[in-house]
């Protein structure tokens, strides 16, 4: 049993890893939220605690943290541009005695140049490094799957809580986007439910957690996802090329763009947002960033991950 406290558990990926923490039935689970109580819509599981935080206050969070082995954080990054929130709750973790913390991570980026939004990823991975520089202080891993597969059956939901999102593949209108002479560039794609089952297995490891925790659901190029694509689709794909000149120069000039934006964005912010997020997705993809590593691949050989073809069929079976 590891007494395990979710940072920002309300959130849509927490609320997947909470459900395969709870399936286990041997873990003790704490929702540390900013909220007074959990809002009934929610559906958190039974027997999981809730606890009311305010992540200024560093005292009140050691406090909270009194017992936990494990704190898995999903604060939004958006909202704390100075990941004020996070950086209280490793120093709280860290008086408090506390064994492994997980950073607000479950993505990729190689540093996260031309990703300004995910800013925050980096604070926080320098801020745990300097923490342990003296001597190591607190465990920590980057729990790194790459892009949700998930969102390539957008528009349709195919996890229970992570909505869907359009992120420079659309199967349902049957095009893509990529950069002019980069389409061997690397996507790491795992679905959202093999990333909760690698997590749930993360939290029992009896070894050390390595600091970066690399999840390598499928790991295609560009070409590769457009070929699954006109399979899946039956239907070729409508290639919206962009010109990395023009991608450097903040220019978006593809023949479609995308549409869906994350709900921590206002709707006058989502146009500028939308662009700069498909500019440095495009830019950072051609540099590598989404190429994760697989460190939890080897610390568990016997998980078998989702085929990107097989549960993109599946997601896209019966839909028009
Ligand atoms: N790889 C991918 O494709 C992918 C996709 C989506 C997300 N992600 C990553 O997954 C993580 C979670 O994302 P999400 O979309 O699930 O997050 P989210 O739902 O937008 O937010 C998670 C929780 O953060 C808390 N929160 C918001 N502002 C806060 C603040 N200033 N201080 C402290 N807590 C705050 C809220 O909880 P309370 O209000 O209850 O406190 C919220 O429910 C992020 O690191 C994100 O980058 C990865």
């Amino acid at each position: 049993m590891v007494k395990i406290a979710i940072a920002g558990g309300t959130g849509q990926v927490s609320r997947e890893i909470i459900d395969a923490l709870v399936a286990s039935g041997k873990h003790e689970i704490t929702i540390f939220s900013r909220a007074v109580r959990a809002p009934r819509l929610l559906g958190l599981p039974s027997g999981t605690k809730w606890l009311t935080v305010d992540y200024r206050d560093k005292n009140g969070l050691v406090q909270g943290l009194q017992g936990i082995h494990t704190v898995l954080s999903f604060v939004q990054l958006l909202s704390d541009p100075n990941q004020e929130s996070q950086r209280n709750l490793v120093d709280a973790a860290i008086q408090a005695g506390v064994k492994r913390f997980a950073p607000s991570e479950y993505g990729r980026s190689k540093g996260t140049t031309d990703m300004g939004w995910w800013d925050g990823k980096q604070k926080i991975r320098e801020y745990l490094e300097e923490v342990n520089r003296k001597e190591k202080v607190l465990e920590y891993t980057l729990f790194q799957p790459g892009l949700f597969l998930d969102y390539l059956a957008f528009p349709h939901k195919t996890a229970k809580h992570v909505e869907p999102l359009q992120i420079g593949f659309n199967f349902e209108r049957h095009r893509a986007m990529l950069v002019e002479g980069h389409e061997d560039a690397v996507m790491t794609l795992t679905t959202v439910a093999d990333l909760a089952a690698i997590v749930a297995r993360a939290v029992e490891y009896e070894g050390t957690w390595p600091a970066t925790g690399g999840i390598r659901g499928n790991r295609l190029t560009f070409s590769q996802i457009i070929e699954i694509g006109e399979r899946v689709r039956g239907h070729t794909f409508d290639l919206g090329k962009v010109k990395l000149a023009d991608l450097e120069a903040g220019e978006l000039k593809s023949s479609w763009d995308l549409e869906a934006v994350h709900k921590a964005v206002s709707q006058d912010q989502a146009a500028a947002f939308q662009k700069t997020v498909s500019i440095g997705f495009l830019l950072s993809s051609v540099k590598g960033a989404w190429d994760s590593s697989d460190e939890m691949n080897h610390m568990f050989p016997d998980y078998e991950f989702t085929s990107a073809e097989e549960f993109l069929m599946k997601a896209w079976e019966v839909k028009p």
